[in-house]
């Protein structure tokens, strides 16, 4: 069928072309628009978004269907249909929404080409999405602004090699995002079975946005912008930037600044955040910063980071702090907050939890293949160093992983923190390729209280009421 007559038919009979072999065709770039579409990240979040509000739904449909992904590049889907009747349905309230008339059926999604879905989308509902592989549009006739948005990047910042890391002993967890994959394998991560973190800390930040700390401190303080530290959570931003939209209806634009050390992470949550926003006709109301910084060192951001005089709220998802040197993490929010600001950290925490039974719990956590991706490139490069790249498969089987002290072992600055352990044995000499923290809830807010960050909120992840967001309030002078 030649590529005119294949459109025209899609757009007449509002039906895509029937195939009846191999799996669904162009799943890869279907998947990837329907995630920008929708506002979702990871398929995890995608496919809770598409069943979202039916409360039949278990958590381990959404794992089932997610676990069926993998099959459909290869066959087409021998179940889950309801997903994609769901799915079909979400298409045609989405198309409505984007004044386009037309009637999606599940069929469609199944034996479709990305093409003739991307021909049918309107031109200003495009941006963001996979680009076709025919048919491209004329480049005037998309919307270019997307792409001339800047990134400020710092001129200070040096990052530790694996060559070094392999001398000191120890890999430095900023090169696990610094790789073209980094957002994939994130993302993979956070949709494994076994790593429910990231939606534990999204539904926190949720209940976080609802509770009187957060909506006094924008409606009644001089307050206007956040201060997100890192990547890989588009759709927390989103989260927090629709509250202070929605908080602040008279300002004419809310500041979100975004740091990361990543290019890569940066660009992936920037993608989402910005294509919803305007998808959504708030876009203009945002003034997004994008920082390509390091967060542990913040020398020269100032001014990309807040408007001078107001105040803002700095937040560290996803049990971050737990990868970090919690001392030069304080420091470094110390110097660039003011009195006033709020800071908000996701963390976990221990419980009631022996040593032992926080071993049994972290084992499964980071027992997948999931986690063996995602620590895969770094590994990489110490192999590549030691030109033994023979046994490097046999190393990933061989990964140890301990539960230890955190203070003991130089994993944590406070006092019972307990650290998960993540080493390889290179050369006869041990090597740690990750450390993730759980601390003692107490410790930890007098930790930050001896560092001028005042607890003034605990909100717990229904979920897991162990993972926690704490709020602090910065109480000291300025100090640099
Ligand atoms: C664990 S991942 C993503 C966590 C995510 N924000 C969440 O809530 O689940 C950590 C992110 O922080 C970034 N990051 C880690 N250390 C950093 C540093 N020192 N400065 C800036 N970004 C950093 C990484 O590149 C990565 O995107």
């Amino acid at each position: 069928m030649s590529k005119q007559r294949r459109g025209r038919s899609a757009r007449q009979t509002g039906a895509f072309r029937e195939s009846n072999k191999g799996g669904i065709p162009d799943w890869d770039k279907k998947r990837q628009a329907f995630g920008i579409m929708f506002g979702t990240y990871g398929e995890k979040d995608f496919v809770a978004t598409i069943f979202d509000g039916d409360s039949n739904v278990s958590e381990e449909r959404i794992t089932s269907v997610v676990g069926s992904f993998k099959s459909w590049y290869i066959h087409k889907p021998q179940s889950h249909k309801e997903f994609f009747n769901r799915l079909a349905e979400r298409l045609t309230v989405w198309f409505k929404q984007q004044n386009k008339e037309l009637i999606i059926n599940g069929r469609m999604i199944i034996d479709g080409t990305y093409d003739e879905l991307y021909a049918l989308i309107p031109k200003h509902a495009r941006v963001g999405l996979p680009l076709p592989a025919f048919d491209h549009s004329p480049q005037d006739e998309l919307d270019l602004e997307a792409i001339e948005h800047p990134v400020w990047v710092s001129r200070t910042y040096s990052i530790e090699t694996a060559r070094e890391g392999l001398k000191s002993g120890k890999l430095d967890q900023r090169l696990y995002y610094l790789n073209p994959d980094s957002a994939d394998y994130w993302k993979q991560l956070i949709d494994a079975e076994q790593y429910n973190q990231f939606f534990e800390c999204k539904e926190a930040l949720e209940f976080l946005v609802s509770t009187t700390t957060w909506t006094d401190f924008f409606k009644e303080q001089n307050s206007d912008g956040i201060v997100m530290l890192g990547g890989g959570s588009p759709t927390k931003d989103l989260v927090l930037i629709k509250s202070l939209l929605t908080l602040k209806p008279d300002v004419e634009h809310i500041h979100y600044a975004l740091v990361d050390i990543s290019q890569y992470m940066l660009m992936s949550a920037f993608r989402l955040i910005d294509s919803t926003l305007r998808r959504i006709q708030v876009r203009s109301r945002v003034q997004l910063n994008t920082l390509c910084w390091d967060f542990m060192d913040l020398l020269g951001a100032r001014k990309r980071l807040r408007r001078e005089g107001k105040n803002v709220a700095w937040v560290l998802p996803g049990g971050t702090i737990g990868n970090l040197d919690e001392l030069r993490f304080f420091n470094s929010v110390a110097a660039k907050s003011v009195p006033g600001d709020l800071l908000v950290l996701g963390a976990e925490t221990r419980g009631s939890h022996t040593f032992e039974e926080l071993r049994e719990i972290l084992a499964n956590k980071y027992r997948h293949e999931a986690f063996r991706n995602f620590i895969i490139g770094p590994l990489k490069s110490i192999w590549h160093n030691l030109d033994d790249a023979k046994s490097f498969h046999g190393a990933l089987d061989h990964l140890k992983m301990d539960v230890v002290d955190g203070l003991e072992f130089g994993h944590s600055r406070i006092p019972g923190a307990v650290s998960v352990e993540i080493s390889v044995e290179v050369a006869n000499r041990k090597v740690v390729l990750l450390t993730s923290t759980r601390y003692e809830e107490q410790q930890l807010i007098d930790y930050a209280g001896k560092r001028s960050f005042e607890l003034v909120n605990i909100i717990a992840s229904k979920r897991n009421p162990e993972f926690k967001q704490f709020v602090f309030k910065q109480g000291s002078p300025r100090n640099d």
